[in-house]
């Protein structure tokens, strides 16, 4: 027989190697807070990686001690975190606090991602986008981004809400400085880098805003932390750019792994009820709560239109209810954003199909997008 989706993360194991003394633990301020769920950030002493010295992580809890679907959740997400291991686009798990699990504590201890989450991030910099697309949905070129205004070198703005500590004790290496570096500097697909033939004072200038090249590196980065997760048979759940952070370099991450699963059995899982993210949610998913690695491919659609909206909300003015999804039984999709190159339309179309088998790969998704982005240099 086949097991419940919601019972097969239990099979996954802990292991007691992850376990970090709540001593060594200081706690500080909130990142971040859902449902169930919150983010604190931390100061630890000796972990992982830094074993002499404190780093500043980020500490997942649940709000409420009692709340017993909230810890189980809170479990399920660490096993799957140990089970994935590492990878550049997955937010890697640092330790876990279980021992005080009985009085309803358990915390879990991931890296710190000092730009917070795109969704964040991204409305946060809507006002000084570059925009390298034209009204056709081309890419312009070099030629055309001359006009590119000049920014003052004094933007040392902290991008993290939760980077605004009272006194900033600490070390230079740990404090925010600048946002991070645009194009040629940034995490690259290991071809070659995104626009390097871009004139130097260009590439200067994209380093202090995010612009077009940084969407598309940010949607190649996550097609291939997916890509990772299909690899090790883990459905995601929730894609949306509120669950994937952004740290230094440019890099993103993949995080928020609570309604994640461990697929053992080929084929689709159902899912018990209790809240969804409907407007992230795959169409059969919504009329059948059928989830699949495919329609996570539908959540990382929605999530592209959050990437070129600067994280607005999806199907704006409609309500995430019933209406919403008759509309989209009955075909409705939304349109492709105004400053989306053509290809990530199209993209979009393609995730977005009714059929979960006509939709692309995470596979055929990075490929897609590596080239489109050796097509620019
Ligand atoms: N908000 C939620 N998780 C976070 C993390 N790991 N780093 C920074 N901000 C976060």
């Amino acid at each position: 027989r086949q097991l419940p989706i919601e019972e097969q993360t239990e099979l996954l194991p802990y292991d007691k190697q992850w376990e970090f003394p709540r001593y060594r633990l200081k706690l500080g301020t909130q990142l971040g807070a859902g449902c169930f769920g919150r983010v604190v950030r931390a100061e630890a002493m000796g972990i992982k990686g830094s074993e002499d010295t404190i780093k500043t992580v980020a500490v997942k809890m649940i709000r409420s001690h009692t709340n017993m679907a909230a810890m189980e959740a809170l479990v399920s997400e660490m096993k799957i975190l140990i089970y994935l291991g590492s990878h550049l686009n997955v937010v890697s798990l640092l330790g876990a606090c279980t021992k005080q699990m009985s009085k309803g504590e358990l915390f879990i201890i991931v890296e710190y991602c000092r730009f917070g989450n795109l969704q964040n991030y991204l409305s946060k910099h809507r006002n000084s986008f570059i925009n390298l697309v034209d009204g056709f949905g081309n890419m312009k070129s070099a030629s055309d981004t001359k006009e590119i205004p000049y920014v003052s070198e004094h933007q040392t703005e902290r991008d993290n809400p939760c980077d605004e500590l009272p006194s900033d004790r600490r070390p230079a290496s740990e404090r925010p400085e600048e946002p991070p570096v645009a194009s040629a500097n940034r995490y690259q697909p290991p071809t070659q880098p995104l626009y390097q033939n871009q004139p130097p004072a260009l590439n200067y200038v994209l380093g202090r805003y995010i612009s077009t090249c940084d969407l598309i590196s940010w949607s190649f980065q996550i097609a291939r932390g997916m890509e990772y997760l299909v690899s090790k048979q883990v459905l995601h759940g929730d894609l949306a750019a509120r669950n994937v952070l952004l740290a230094d370099d440019g890099v993103v991450k993949l995080a928020d792994f609570g309604m994640a699963k461990k697929m053992y059995y080929e084929g689709n899982y159902e899912r018990k009820e209790g809240l969804m993210p409907v407007k992230w949610m795959a169409i059969e998913s919504l009329t059948d709560r059928i989830f699949s690695s495919e329609s996570d491919v539908w959540s990382y659609g929605v999530l592209l239109w959050e990437l070129f909206t600067l994280g607005k909300v999806p199907y704006p003015g409609m309500d995430a209810g019933h209406q919403l999804i008759k509309e989209i039984q009955k075909g409705y999709r939304m349109e492709k954003p105004e400053y989306a190159p053509n290809l990530f339309g199209e993209i979009m179309t393609n995730c977005w199909k009714s059929d979960p088998k006509e939709r692309p790969t995470f596979s055929q998704l990075r490929e897609i997008i590596s080239q489109h982005m050796t097509d620019l240099t």
